[in-house]
């Protein structure tokens, strides 16, 4: 299913409706020579963090899925991006042949309703007579998203439906970029009467080579009139078979995403509502979606991944429905949630059992529209929604688009989504973001947040530390902050439409930005219970810290951990005292360091060098309640400190948790 299910972590799933100053020298906020301060931290007391505070939000933006996540090849593979009206573009794909050769069209006789222009190719050519066709053939090719990523001894399946006035003899080859090597192919030999009505092939192809530049090429050197459609081909070994590319799903894994937001972002409304996701086109066999332009990111979509999790909605970046005409849109959401959660005798639910889950998914959160509060018609819009939704589903949490963070919201809702794109210093500051929020009331879902412009690049070490400052803020207020989640999460290197983005991938390479990293020192957190900690300083304006206790499930065991930023260019001396342990309760064997840092502010992880600016793993030798560290200019640190046993007061409750290693 193209469904995200980071299986270990039990990710929840929100759905979306619409309606060079920059070296060490010169960033930090003053010169600090000599700092020192205190960290004091009381063990013995805590409070629970939600369970779900950092997860993941997926947006198509960037190819992050089509031509991403989502291991499909080709792009364009019913030959619809170039319209309905035919003739029509075909583009990426190309023709390998002549006018003396073939003569390759598009017309509206595909067998699938839903999407009808089908390829025609007229050969002209034959393999004997007075117009001999090429060697190889002639035919066309799909370059996929900026070539195709083939491996060596990988499996490739290639999926496509035909139909010939003549019997058909055709070649489907991986090659390289310019059609001269080939890496894998399979003969497909079919009588007129085998494909005189439109018939489904498959062949899987080994590849002999790798080559991250290649091609897939249907050719053939016999005359006749063939009609290509649904032209698929995708790598054996996805995740658990799911369709994802394994190594991008697995940096999503890693981070142990406690939820995940999606479809957008932007792309879910459209830059006009008519380009907007329909989420019931994107569902069933992919055989019959249509695709669609987004017309924000700018980009066609051939919505292999889409099944139910494209929504649509009342309000796009452009145009409005008004409020007493809202009420279809509604019902359409109320079938997408059906269509989620929904028995698999429902209506909707059927159309997902159909697609082989007949078990509900685990959608509990429901935001109306994205950025979309200062419009004329979100609240009545929203309202409408609201109403609807908590009466069939009560228990869905609904996000309001309106931030709550400083005045109370002025309609119901669960919970207010807050975005922030900014600038290094002002994210940093940021920590202190949600200190004076009122603790009653809906609570805030931080569902997109990073440093972006000159401070971030394409993903420097100073945008990961800024951020890795904010998010130790939202870590301390997460008894009013339930949820958040960085953006974007991918980028296709070849298509940026947006940075800096946390994972940079093209057909073969990938790696994390320090962003991204810098994510992975709060992926303990979601659950874990964050102890009082105070710091003292003689400058708190570039060094903040915190303290939780947590548990590793895979060893039992327990630890302690307390996270430093420093923004600042001066190490600082810090004396850490834990109180609320007895003597010996912290173990030297097993207590680690992890260190985020650089030589230079604006480093960037690259294709050159992903692992630049990558934490580093280290043991701490004076691992004890009470120890002096030093925490290095420009820095992310983590001290994990292994615990004996565990044994505190949670706030607010008369009761001590206790456990033992
Ligand atoms: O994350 C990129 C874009 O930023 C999202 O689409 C939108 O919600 C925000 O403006």
């Amino acid at each position: 299913m193209a469904f995200f299910k980071v299986p270990s972590c039990g990710v929840l799933l929100l759905l979306f409706f619409i309606a060079t100053c920059f070296l060490f020298q010169c960033f930090a906020a003053e010169v600090e020579v000599n700092q020192t301060a205190r960290l004091l931290v009381d063990a013995s007391q805590g409070r629970l963090i939600p369970e779900t505070l950092f997860g993941i939000f997926f947006e198509e933006i960037n190819h992050a899925g089509a031509g991403g996540l989502w291991a499909e090849l080709v792009s364009n593979r019913g030959f619809e991006a170039g319209g309905q009206n035919i003739p029509s573009n075909i583009d990426p794909w190309a023709i390998i042949g002549n006018d003396s050769s073939l003569i390759v069209s598009t017309d509206r006789s595909s067998c699938f309703e839903r999407n009808k222009v089908a390829l025609r190719m007229e050969v002209l050519c034959d393999s004997q007579g007075t117009n001999i066709c090429p060697v190889g053939g002639v035919g066309v090719y799909n370059p996929g998203y900026w070539g195709m990523g083939i491996k060596q001894g990988k499996t490739y399946k290639v999926v496509f439906y035909i139909r010939s006035l003549g019997s058909v003899n055709i070649l489907v080859s991986l090659t390289s970029s310019n059609g001269l090597q080939t890496l894998a192919t399979s003969n497909i030999i079919a009588s007129a009467s085998d494909v005189s009505n439109w018939t489904r092939v498959e062949t899987l192809l080994e590849a002999k080579e790798t080559n991250p530049n290649a091609r897939l090429q249907l050719t053939t050197s016999r005359k006749g009139v063939i009609w290509f459609d649904q032209v698929s081909a995708m790598p054996l070994d996805t995740y658990k078979g799911h369709g994802f590319r394994n190594v991008l799903f697995q940096m999503l894994a890693d981070l142990k995403p406690r939820f995940l937001r999606f479809p957008g972002g932007c792309f879910v409304e459209g830059e006009w509502l008519r380009n907007a996701f329909r989420w019931k086109a994107s569902v069933g066999p992919w055989e019959n979606r249509a695709g669609h332009f987004g017309d924000v990111w700018m980009y066609w979509t051939d919505d292999g991944l889409g099944y139910f999790e494209f929504l649509q909605v009342g309000i796009s970046h452009t145009d409005e429905v008004d409020t007493s005409a809202v009420l279809p849109f509604v019902q359409e959401a109320l079938d997408g949630i059906e269509f989620a959660r929904g028995d698999a005798n429902s209506t909707w639910g059927s159309v997902r059992a159909a697609m082989g889950h007949p078990d509900p998914f685990d959608l509990r959160y429901v935001a109306v529209g994205n950025e979309d509060c200062p419009k004329k018609n979100y609240r009545g819009n929203y309202l409408k929604f609201y109403d609807a939704i908590k009466r069939a589903y009560p228990d869905i949490g609904i996000i309001s688009n309106c931030d709550g963070s400083s005045s109370p919201l002025d309609h119901k809702a669960d919970f207010y989504d807050f975005h922030i794109y900014t600038s290094a210093n002002d994210m940093f500051s940021k920590t202190h973001k949600f200190d004076h929020t009122s603790r009653t009331g809906p609570k805030a879902f931080v569902s997109e947040y990073a440093v972006t412009g000159n401070d971030a690049g394409t993903g420097s070490l100073l945008a990961a530390l800024a951020e890795g400052g904010f998010l130790i803020g939202l870590e301390k207020n997460s008894d009013v902050v339930a949820m958040a989640s960085y953006a974007p999460l991918f980028v296709n290197a070849n298509d940026r439409r947006w940075k800096p983005d946390a994972i940079v991938f093209n057909s073969a390479q990938l790696y994390g930005t320090p962003s991204y990293w810098v994510q992975q020192f709060f992926r303990e957190s979601s659950g874990a219970t964050l102890l009082n900690a105070t710091l003292l300083t003689n400058s708190s304006s570039s060094i903040v810290a915190s303290a939780i206790s947590w548990e590793d499930s895979e060893n039992a065991k327990s630890y302690l951990r307390i996270k430093v930023v420093n923004l600042g260019s001066s190490s600082v001396n810090l004396k850490v005292s834990v109180d609320g342990l007895g003597p010996n309760s912290i173990k030297l064997s097993g207590s680690t360091k992890t260190q985020l840092t650089s030589t230079n502010l604006k480093d960037e992880n690259s294709f050159m060098e992903p692992n630049k600016v990558v934490p580093s793993l280290t043991l701490l030798e004076n691992a004890a309640k009470d120890m002096d560290v030093v925490i290095s200019p420009y820095s992310f640190t983590s001290f994990d400190l292994l615990r004996e046993s565990v044994s505190m007061k949670m706030e607010g409750t008369d009761s001590f948790s206790r456990s033992s290693i």
